[in-house]
């Protein structure tokens, strides 16, 4: 076990080696879309899957939810086999494009989910009814599922995932076809389950979603993982790289700041403001003597903070990313 992975609660995913390959065609030519991906989530946290199109989220969800055979490898829910329905029935899943039957209404659409996960026929109708106002469909309840938006959809599927009162939730790109309202929410009741004591494992394109949800992430790329870790310890503060806002600054001081050379880079310039993106302290120090010998004020220094999109980008370039 890898030491991100330093457990808070007992492991509720555990994938292993996995791999997928599938045969497409008539010649049933290999696509890997997974060579051999492991990861750990433990109980009450929240994980985050990310990576470019095509790099194997979504097949490692479904491999994680027994919807489809690994190659190698396996995944395990709460200990058990992932195709043990003992296991599944603990787990509440959004999938990438949710089928909705589009002649049922959202309300007979959870509903039926209730009725799948087996809900106690008395209290059916609650959880229907608290799902919906949790996802913010209430309004569109009777209406049929083949006249909704995508944002609306996608609430629905979510609802149907969150009605039977899951241990694990995953989701796979909640946040997609939503409108920044929609995020907000989707969010928070991300954050809601944790403090019920739930795990959640969602994939997404959106980062600073991922940053501001996740207590780790996992990042693939072509089928592996290429970084996984507490993202506090990824996209921790850079020791060396500082950002420096001057105000009143002169043609004098771009030049004295320009003759620092490539230590210092000018991020921006509006009017007499400069911010500038500094590398080692040294170099700070001289910038800021210059800049205050032209007659120029420091308005802010400021460690700059990598964020997870930084790391994300960086680390498909340093993997030599064309498409992915
Ligand atoms: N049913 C399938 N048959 C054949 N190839 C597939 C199938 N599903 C996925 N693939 C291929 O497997 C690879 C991984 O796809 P997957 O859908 O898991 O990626 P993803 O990370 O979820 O991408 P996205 O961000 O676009 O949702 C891709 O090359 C894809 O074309
Ligand atoms: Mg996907």
């Amino acid at each position: 076990m890898s030491p991100d992975t330093a457990a808070q609660g007992r492991p509720i995913v555990e994938i292993e080696g996995l791999r997928k390959t599938y045969r497409v065609g008539f010649l049933m030519r290999p696509v890997e879309a997974v060579r051999g991906v492991s990861f750990t989530v433990n109980e009450g946290e929240i994980v985050g899957l990310i990576g470019p199109n095509g790099s194997g989220k979504t097949t490692t969800l479904k491999v994680l939810l027994g919807l489809c055979a690994p190659s190698a490898g396996g995944a395990r829910l709460f200990g058990l086999d992932a195709r043990d329905r003992r296991a599944r029935e603990k787990v509440g899943f959004l999938p990438e494009n949710p089928y909705v039957y589009p002649y049922l209404t959202p309300r007979e659409f959870i509903d039926l989910g209730a009725r799948l996960s087996s809900v106690d026929a008395g209290q059916r109708q609650r959880r229907v009814e608290e799902a919906m106002a949790r996802t913010g469909i209430g309004w569109a309840a009777d209406r049929r599922v083949g006249s909704l938006s995508k944002g609306m959809l996608q609430r629905t599927g979510l609802a149907a995932a969150l009605v039977a009162d899951p241990q694990l939730l995953v989701l796979d790109e909640p946040m997609s076809g939503l409108d920044p309202l929609g995020r907000r929410e989707v969010r928070d009741l991300i954050f809601e389950e944790r403090r019920l004591g739930r795990t959640v494992l969602f994939s997404s394109h959106v980062l600073g979603d991922v940053e501001a949800l996740c207590d780790r992430v996992v990042i693939l790329r072509k089928g592996q993982v290429l970084v996984s870790g507490v993202i506090r310890d990824l996209v921790r503060p850079s020791a060396t790289l500082t950002e420096l806002t001057l105000r009143a600054a002169s043609e004098a001081t771009r030049a004295a700041i320009d003759a620092l050379g490539e230590s210092t880079r000018l991020v921006r310039a509006v009017g007499d403001e400069l911010v500038l993106e500094i590398a080692g302290d040294e170099a700070l120090h001289q910038a800021i003597e210059r800049a205050l010998s032209t007659g120029a004020r420091v308005a802010a220094a400021v460690p700059k903070k990598d964020t997870l999109e930084d790391l994300f980008v960086r680390q498909a370039l340093k993997s030599g990313d064309e498409a992915a």
